[in-house]
């Protein structure tokens, strides 16, 4: 069995989980869901970012030591993932033993090599993103950009990591390598960053200006700088599993490519004599009117509200249907209810319900098997979609062309929603000819059938309507994912259930109350 490590950046705990982190597990779930159906063994990690500036700052607003609000917080990511039915492996918090221990150990050596030093730092320092500026981080009328919020200048000692030594053989691993980061032209984002040259990473705080971090092995009056310490998470989780480590990729955001995952990530890797990733897949951002939906701004939905309000599934869905992944996509409730309605709610509810509905009322609750001899066209080619649709699916799904693997999966439902309206079922009950039962028969196998399969295909977005679905149709399927894409007579002699309620009609939005007259 082939390995396949996937990992999400981890959150920093100095809020509530927002729609933006929980797409993230959700993409990171489907990709690891999707990679188990291929064969392949997944070890799938998540965790959070407890150590920094912003953590620290935090806490003390809330009065209470940072320990005690990084484990409340925790707590709260660590909660969402169940309900958002994400299947990780592991979970990674960055105070914990084993993390630090690696952290400490990584630093030491890339200490004894030479690899760091200790200089004096003058210059401004962004207290909002931990870095220190530099001039060309100005706006050309000399003030800072409001992502940096408070700006300060700033006379220290710090230790830092030759960066800048590594920055040839970077761009010759770029050169190499040019699939390395998903979308490809993020991949030329990258080469354009690389084409200015690097400064070494300041990679020390000194103890009298953050507390709250990993302490140097050389040297315990600093602490480690929170980017340093945060990105070895993916290694410190497996370290003792180097057959794990060997197949790593990172799912993370646009905004933390470049310079953190790819550039600083893959340097500290190669200085320390480890294996770099396999890859890198980088998705944009949900917007809110255009704006990123983030803390800071206080336009984060709550994720947990929609998962409330629809169920999982559905929120999955819309997330993975919506978003090109590596594009943006603003979110609007609108958006989302038209693709629960017509989408879910119509083309994969009205299937469920009509298949058990009719198999109920003209087969006593059996699956009947389909006979050949009296298909027609109608039936050819719907399979003849199907063929086209699988074919098309699994390569989609390899290249996280998700979004586009629904599309197709949904136009298969309509096309055999389409079908059932073609064949008439409800007529064909009616007549007393034999051909027409036999043609009956057949038209319930094929509508049967065809859903199996879609929902196959979607089982991987929406596990749980799968699991729902293939149990109302008495089916368990087996291990061999693409081997349950193949049309065929699984279902011959199944016992369905009568109904299935998957996708209910959410209750109209309350109208908002008159405004009172003055
Ligand atoms: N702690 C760092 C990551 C360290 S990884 C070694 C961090 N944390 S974060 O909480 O700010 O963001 C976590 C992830 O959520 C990032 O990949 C980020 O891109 C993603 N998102 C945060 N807001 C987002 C949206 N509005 N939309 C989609 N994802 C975004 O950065």
């Amino acid at each position: 069995m082939k390995s396949f490590y996937i990992t999400t950046a981890i959150d920093y705990v100095n809020g509530s989980p927002h729609l933006g982190h929980a797409y993230e597990k959700v993409l990171t779930d489907v990709i690891a869901r999707f990679r188990r159906q291929m064969g392949d063994k997944v070890h799938f990690l998540t965790g959070v970012d407890e150590h920094g500036q912003k953590v620290q700052a935090s806490a003390k607003k809330k009065g209470i030591p940072p320990q005690q609000f990084c484990d409340e917080v925790s707590q709260e990511f660590r909660a969402l993932l169940p309900k958002l039915n994400i299947t990780n492996d592991d979970f990674i918090r960055t105070t914990e033993a084993r993390h630090k221990a690696v952290v400490r150990a990584v630093l030491q050596q890339l200490f004894d090599k030479g690899e760091i030093y200790k200089a004096e730092y003058r210059g401004f320092y962004s207290t909002r993103q931990e870095q220190f500026l530099q001039e060309k981080d100005r706006l050309p009328d000399g003030s800072w950009p409001e992502i940096f919020g408070e700006v300060t200048e700033i006379v220290e000692s710090n230790y830092f990591f030759k960066l800048k030594q590594y920055q040839a053989w970077l761009v010759e691993f770029y050169e190499k390598n040019p699939d390395f980061i998903f979308p490809a032209f993020r991949q030329k984002q990258v080469v354009e960053f690389l084409k200015e040259p690097l400064n070494d990473l300041c990679i020390s705080r000194p103890r009298e200006r953050l507390e709250w971090g990993i302490p140097l092995p050389f040297d315990e009056g600093y602490v480690t700088y929170v980017w340093f310490d945060a990105l070895l998470n993916y290694y410190s989780a497996v370290a003792d599993r180097p057959e794990i480590w060997r197949e790593a990729r990172h799912v993370i955001g646009k905004d933390i490519l470049v310079p953190p995952h790819a550039v600083y990530w893959p340097i500290m890797l190669h200085a320390a004599g480890l294996p770099l990733p396999r890859g890198i897949i980088a998705h944009g951002w949900w917007l809110q009117r255009g704006a990123k939906m983030s803390k800071s701004t206080g336009n984060a939905l709550n994720p947990l509200d929609l998962v409330a309000e629809f169920g999982a599934d559905a929120f999955r869905y819309f997330l993975i249907r919506e978003m090109n992944v590596g594009q943006d996509s603003d979110f609007t409730r609108e958006q989302f209810l038209v693709r629960y309605n017509s989408e879910l709610a119509n083309n994969l509810g009205n299937l469920v319900n009509r298949t058990l509905n009719m198999t109920t009322r003209f087969a006593a609750g059996t699956l009947p098997a389909a006979d050949a001899t009296v298909e027609d066209d109608l039936e050819k080619n719907l399979r003849a979609l199907w063929a086209k649709t699988r074919d098309e699916i699994v390569p989609l799904c390899e290249g996280y062309q998700f979004h586009t693997a629904l599309e197709r999966t949904m136009v298969f439902l309509t096309e055999t929603n389409a079908y059932i309206e073609k064949r008439a079922p409800w007529k064909l009950g009616k007549s007393a000819e034999l051909r027409d039962q036999v043609l009956l028969r057949t038209a319930l196998a094929t509508m049967a059938e065809a859903l199996r399969l879609a929902v196959a295909a979607l089982q991987h977005v929406t596990p749980a309507a799968a699991e729902k679905i293939n149990a109302v149709l008495g089916y368990a399927p087996g291990n061999d994912w693409r081997g349950e894409l193949e049309w065929g007579t699984r279902l011959n002699g199944r016992k369905v259930e009568a109904a299935l309620v998957l996708f209910p009609r959410p209750a109209p939005p309350e109208k908002a109350p008159a405004p009172a007259k003055s």
